[in-house]
């Protein structure tokens, strides 16, 4: 089946407005349910890969689980379907944007980065709590329904985490001596290394996000699409060049929150967003070298 062509057609019940975008799953449109008469973004699956079993399976298992969580920072799941054989998922329609597509315009001012990275910190948090991984997390996954609102799409690459959970999905994450494609800029180092990961791998990315917010630009140097993997994080040899309005204490928050979240050992990062900072230790006076027995 060839894709369908935008405006005007039809896929099951849904009428197709346009296209907002493509991923690497597959194409995203606006469209209308006739039903219940709203909008609905309807993902499709690459109908070059619909015969591809895995797959398929990991695009069913993506609306499954983002259906399962019930957050107002985690974009809901309204159906999932498939027409003439291609699988797809109905969401919610968010208008604005992504938090990509606001970076592209500049870094972000502190007190509207550090707000924003807390609703992406409370939604992972639940996630986590539920014994969801996003693994995927990068600004693009990020909706903006208003410029001070986010709300975290695409539990895609998730896994149920725990003894029972499913087998490892590493070959999505191609790996060609030490060159790693697709979305590894925002990878935790283990990730990138086939590991296993848990909630500390999206603690990573959401600190890699922090500092694009910030600085406008990413932690690593390196082409969007291609980049070395990290022997360790370079993030703590580069400071994020600071945007307007961030000040003293929250300078050194908001370099400590980025720090201790892109730290390459996971066991060295923050166990879950739960868990308080560190503070940076205060420096003891430096002790006399000798005394003076006058
Ligand atoms: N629920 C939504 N409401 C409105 N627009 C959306 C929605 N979901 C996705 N989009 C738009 O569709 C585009 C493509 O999304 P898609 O998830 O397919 O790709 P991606 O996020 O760039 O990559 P990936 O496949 O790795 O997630 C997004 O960049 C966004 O602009
Ligand atoms: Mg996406």
């Amino acid at each position: 089946m060839e894709t369908p062509s935008p405006a005007g057609s039809r896929i099951g019940r849904y009428e197709i407005l346009e296209s907002l975008g493509q991923g690497g799953m597959g194409i995203v449109y606006k469209a209308r349910d006739p039903r219940l008469g709203r909008l609905v973004a309807l993902k499709v699956l690459r109908t070059d890969w619909a015969c591809d079993a895995e797959r398929k399976r990991r695009f069913v298992r993506e609306a499954r689980t983002a259906s399962a969580l019930n957050h107002p920072g985690i974009l809901v799941i309204y159906e999932i379907g498939a027409h003439e054989g291609v699988d797809h998922i109905a969401m919610e329609f968010v208008p604005g944007g992504t938090l990509a597509d606001r970076i592209a315009s500049g870094p972000l001012p502190a007190d509207q980065a550090l707000p924003l990275a807390a609703q992406i910190a409370d939604a992972l948090a639940a996630a986590h709590a539920a014994g969801v991984v996003h693994r995927d997390l990068k600004p693009s996954n990020i909706m903006m329904p208003a410029a001070d609102r986010v709300k975290v799409v695409d539990f895609g690459l998730a896994k149920l985490i725990g003894p029972a959970g499913p087998t490892d999905e590493t070959s999505d994450v191609a790996t060609l001596s030490g060159v790693i494609l697709g979305t590894a800029a925002y990878m935790s180092p283990e990730q990138a290394a086939g590991k296993d990961v848990d909630a500390r791998s999206d603690l990573f990315s959401l600190g890699t996000i922090l500092y694009e917010m910030l600085a406008g630009r990413r932690p690593l140097a390196a082409t969007p699409s291609r980049r070395r993997l990290p022997r360790s994080s370079g993030t703590r040899r580069r400071r994020p060049g600071l945007a307007p309005g961030l000040r003293g204490s929250s300078i050194a928050a908001s370099r400590r929150t980025r720090a201790v979240a892109s730290r390459p050992r996971p066991s060295s990062r923050l166990p879950s967003r739960r868990s308080p900072l560190p503070r940076r230790p205060r420096r003891s006076p430096p002790s006399p070298s000798f005394r003076s027995t006058t």
